[in-house]
């Protein structure tokens, strides 16, 4: 039985992989967004779709959330990923973060408990602010700075409430899962001066730029392929039950590798990536090491346990294959 579905932020990085993954499984998808930094570009392929829609519309606005509802024909389930992304924003747009993070999950939420709709939110790592106990998991303390020293954590501390908003909720009966992917990397990342850093390397090999490092480049990420992420989000949103029984509802999923590698040792492997294909043959670009910005954290480790336990689900693709993968696509 096909599930009407609303993926907010579904021209997206994310959002446009898990609808095709939604269109894939049968469903029909209604992708919301304010092309902020999605564009219709990632998803004109999909347009020709009968089963797929889009409205260039904000989150925060109700009537649309309404109207598309009524394009649906109802509505069993909000896949929430609508959300400023790109760490340059938490420091010069705090204020935005802010809003549209936390009021674009109140608004998501009230729209699924008024239509009795299953309620996925994509929060992230980030939630658990600077994170000095590795791996996260649930029940670590989640730590924020002070605010007065840098404005990181709008980005954090929003995906903190919006887990605290999406849990209260859960306790007044929505199905709710809380996704939280650990650096998704794939053909589609923004590798702008606000993306994500794995485009932006391989945007310098391709623009001959120079490659730029944060401090010494010792801080470590757990990178995880696109398709890894998007079955993660599959299985959190369409699992009726845990695989030991009861219900998924309240539980919060890390889905990310545990492959954990510095930055350093990511330049090195995508050098490793393009030096390996033999039809490039461009020099490859100078290193340059330059201060990150303010906030950054050490280490960003997931615990998997409940994912695989309640889910079984866990990252397949190695960094070496997701890197080729990348750069074949980007290339
Ligand atoms: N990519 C990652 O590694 C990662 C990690 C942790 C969490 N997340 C979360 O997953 C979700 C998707 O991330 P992504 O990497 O695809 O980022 P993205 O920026 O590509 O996608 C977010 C989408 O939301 C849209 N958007 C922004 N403001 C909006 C608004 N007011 N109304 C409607 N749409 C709006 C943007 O245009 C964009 O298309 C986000 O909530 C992000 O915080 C992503």
């Amino acid at each position: 039985m096909p599930l009407k579905i609303l993926v907010t932020g579904g021209a997206g990085f994310l959002g446009t992989s898990l609808c095709e993954a939604l269109l894939d499984e049968g469903h029909e998808v209604l992708a919301l967004d304010s092309l902020f930094r999605g564009s219709l570009a990632n998803i004109e392929h999909l347009m020709p779709h009968p089963a797929f829609q889009f409205q260039n519309d904000d989150v925060r606005n109700v009537e649309a959330l309404d109207a598309c509802v009524e394009s649906l024909g109802g509505l069993d389930l909000v896949y929430h990923l609508a959300a400023i992304n790109g760490t340059k924003w938490f420091h010069e747009a705090a204020h935005s973060v802010i809003d549209v993070n936390i009021n674009g999950t109140l608004r998501t939420l009230e729209l699924a408990m008024a239509n009795d709709a299953r309620y996925v939110l994509a929060s992230s790592p980030e939630a658990f602010g600077d994170a000095e106990v590795q791996p996260i998991q649930n029940g670590n303390p989640m730590q924020f700075s002070d605010p007065q020293q840098h404005q990181r954590h709008s980005y954090g501390a929003s995906k903190y409430l919006d887990e605290v908003a999406a849990q209260h909720a859960a306790r007044e009966g929505l199905d709710v899962r809380i996704v939280r992917p650990f650096n998704a990397y794939g053909p589609r990342l923004n590798g702008g001066d606000y993306g994500q850093v794995v485009a932006m390397f391989f945007n310098a090999v391709l623009s001959s730029s120079p490659l730029q490092i944060h401090n010494q480049g010792s801080q470590t990420r757990s990178f995880t392929y696109i398709d890894d992420i998007t079955s993660g989000f599959l299985k959190a949103g369409l699992m009726d039950l845990s695989v030991s029984g009861g219900t998924l509802s309240g539980m919060a999923f890390n889905i990310g590798s545990t492959e954990e590698v510095s930055i350093l040792e990511l330049q090195k492997r995508i050098f490793e990536t393009v030096q390996a294909d033999a039809s490039w043959n461009q020099p490859l670009p100078t290193v340059e090491f330059s201060e990150g910005y303010h906030g950054d954290a050490v280490r960003r480790w997931p615990d998997t346990t409940l994912a695989e336990a309640h889910l079984g689900w866990r990252a397949r693709t190695d960094l070496a294959n997701g890197l080729s993968l990348t750069w074949v696509a980007l290339r």
